[in-house]
């Protein structure tokens, strides 16, 4: 399992559905990788294997696993497959397979559980929609997320969170410097066990507001989706 007390600073690159091998081709050969952070780029599945490079902090996640171990489920994809094809991470419970795949937080525990016997670090991904916002019950639906997506068996050193605001996800709008290290502080401090996990945040992260987000107290690294399609704009976050 990677070594996450290492870094510092972690960053992940969400490509979503997005790239061929063209792109893969050309962004390799122009990413790169700062040896103090660890770089995580999460392709489409069927890329994955093909995206293992040779730098020791770049690692390749997937973007979603099966909720099964095996058996008669067409097209699913098991953790103990990531993990024979070298796959070190794998983003769970994203906003967009909750809203557009009905996950749960219950699938998300076991999607976790299943990566963590793998010794895959899941990157379970937890926020609060606008409307939530609104009504001032962010805190309460990040608790609950937390206490039912994150199982007895995760600690700090096989799982990350990603604090991500469904609201701030493509839009381009962020919740203000403050807000998001007091969330992140709120995170880890739900409960004591909490207290020594890595909280990433998404949301609109692009190279205009990376550093001062990723300098934040409690911020321990940043999920990108859209700006880690460039691959400059992408050099500049994680430089
Ligand atoms: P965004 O996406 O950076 O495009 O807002 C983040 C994510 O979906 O993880």
């Amino acid at each position: 399992m990677v070594n996450l007390d290492k870094y510092s600073s972690i960053f992940i690159a969400n490509w979503k559905l997005n790239g061929n091998s063209s792109f893969l081709k050309d962004y390799y050969e122009k990413l790169k990788v700062n040896s103090n952070n660890c770089t995580i780029i999460c392709s489409s599945s069927i890329y994955l294997k093909s995206l293992k490079g040779n730098n020791e902090n770049l690692f390749c996640g997937a973007q979603d696993v099966s909720f099964y171990k095996k058996g008669a489920y067409t097209g699913e994809l098991s953790a103990s497959m990531l993990k024979d094809n070298n796959i070190d991470f794998c983003l769970v419970g994203h906003s967009e397979r909750r809203q557009y795949f009905a996950e749960t937080n219950n699938i998300v525990n076991i999607k976790t559980t299943n990566l963590i016997e793998e010794n895959i670090i899941p990157v379970i991904c937890i926020g609060e929609t606008l409307e939530q916002k609104e009504n001032k019950l962010t805190e309460e639906v990040l608790s609950t997320q937390i206490k039912d997506s994150i199982p007895n068996t995760a600690n700090h050193q096989n799982v990350l969170i990603a604090y991500e605001p469904v609201w701030a996800i493509g839009t381009g709008l962020t919740p203000t410097l403050s807000e998001i290290n007091q969330v992140h502080e709120l995170i880890k401090n739900f409960d004591q066990k909490y207290i020594n996990f890595k909280v990433l945040y998404g949301g609109s992260v692009k190279s205009s507001n990376s550093k001062e987000i990723n300098e934040l107290r409690y911020v321990d690294g940043c999920l990108i989706g859209g700006a880690s399609l460039k691959v400059d704009e992408f050099n500049t976050i994680i430089s």
